[in-house]
């Protein structure tokens, strides 16, 4: 199993906090010196892909972002569900925004390695502090058992309300093994709750085998030392492999097909979007 070693992984997650806070989707709290650093030495190739034509980094980071926002949204204003676990949750500010926009009626548990968990915190007390309803907790996504893991997070939860995990920018940093196991994993610990939804971003095969992709590629292997695993060529693969993994009900939704205010095309074409339900 490989199994990236987190400070490998983690440089991005300040980077993309950094996108989120510089294209106004989060609080100042959320910026740190480093993603400044890294926003900065990439926001002029980033600004030269967009105005070509061309998938950017920021493009692709947005897309995901607002499209498993809108997942959730929907599946809040349906009474699905009322409680989502953000794995691998980096300094993403989805956790602040839904507690401002639903307070108490949401709980939002954020999940990470105990060193970008840290960050959470500082940043949350800063905003206010945890709270019941919107907390931090340490998890290690690919341990079956014990405190850290995702079931050990389930069973603080109140059984009775529909659950969300979510994983963005997690999942092509594992292998095929790797990805289908955590899957497995998350189904089974949703499987206490009424209703159980998975969502996260996978980057697929298929939609960055073209020559232009390389400028993009580039820009990711820039600041990720580790190797990025493009398990599944196809979103009828990815969907077969959820299924099996547990989630019998799975959509693979591709975010440039829908109507975004200000979404760049080139960079949503890159991602697709899992909306999996068990
Ligand atoms: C690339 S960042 C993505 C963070 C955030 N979701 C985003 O989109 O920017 C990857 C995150 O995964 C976390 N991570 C790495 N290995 C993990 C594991 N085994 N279990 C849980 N989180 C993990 C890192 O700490 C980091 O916050």
């Amino acid at each position: 199993m490989a199994r990236p070693h987190p400070e490998t992984i983690s440089p991005t997650a300040h980077y993309t906090g950094f996108v989120w806070y510089a294209r106004g989707q989060s609080h100042e709290a959320f910026a740190t010196a480093p993603g400044r650093l890294m926003y900065r030495l990439l926001h002029a190739p980033n600004q030269l892909l967009h105005r070509v034509g061309l998938p950017s980094l920021e493009g692709m980071l947005l897309a995901r972002h607002r499209v498993i926002d809108l997942q959730l949204q929907r599946a809040i204003a349906a009474g699905e569900i009322s409680q989502i676990i953000e794995v691998a949750a980096g300094l993403s500010p989805r956790g602040w925004r839904f507690r401002e926009q639903y307070g108490d009626a949401i709980t939002y548990v954020e999940a990470d390695l105990p060193g970008m968990r840290a960050n959470k915190q500082r940043i949350l007390g800063a905003l206010g502090g945890e709270r019941p309803h919107h907390r931090t907790e340490e998890i290690d996504a690919l341990v079956d058992t014990g405190p850290t893991s995702i079931e050990a997070i389930c069973a603080t939860l109140d059984p009775t309300r529909g659950t969300a995990i979510v994983t963005e920018g997690l999942v092509n940093y594992f292998d095929h093994d790797t990805t289908v196991a955590m899957w497995g994993r998350f189904a089974r610990a949703l499987a206490r709750f009424p209703h159980g939804h998975y969502y996260s971003d996978l980057v697929l095969g298929d939609d960055n085998a073209d020559p232009f992709v390389r400028s993009f590629s580039w820009l990711l292997s820039a600041f990720v030392r580790g190797r990025v695993h493009l398990q599944f060529d196809t979103s009828t693969k990815a969907e077969a492999a959820l299924v099996g993994a547990g989630f019998p009900t799975t959509r693979i939704i591709d975010p440039s097909v829908l109507d975004i205010p200000e979404m760049e095309r080139a960079g949503a074409r890159r991602v697709k979007i899992v909306a999996a339900r068990r």
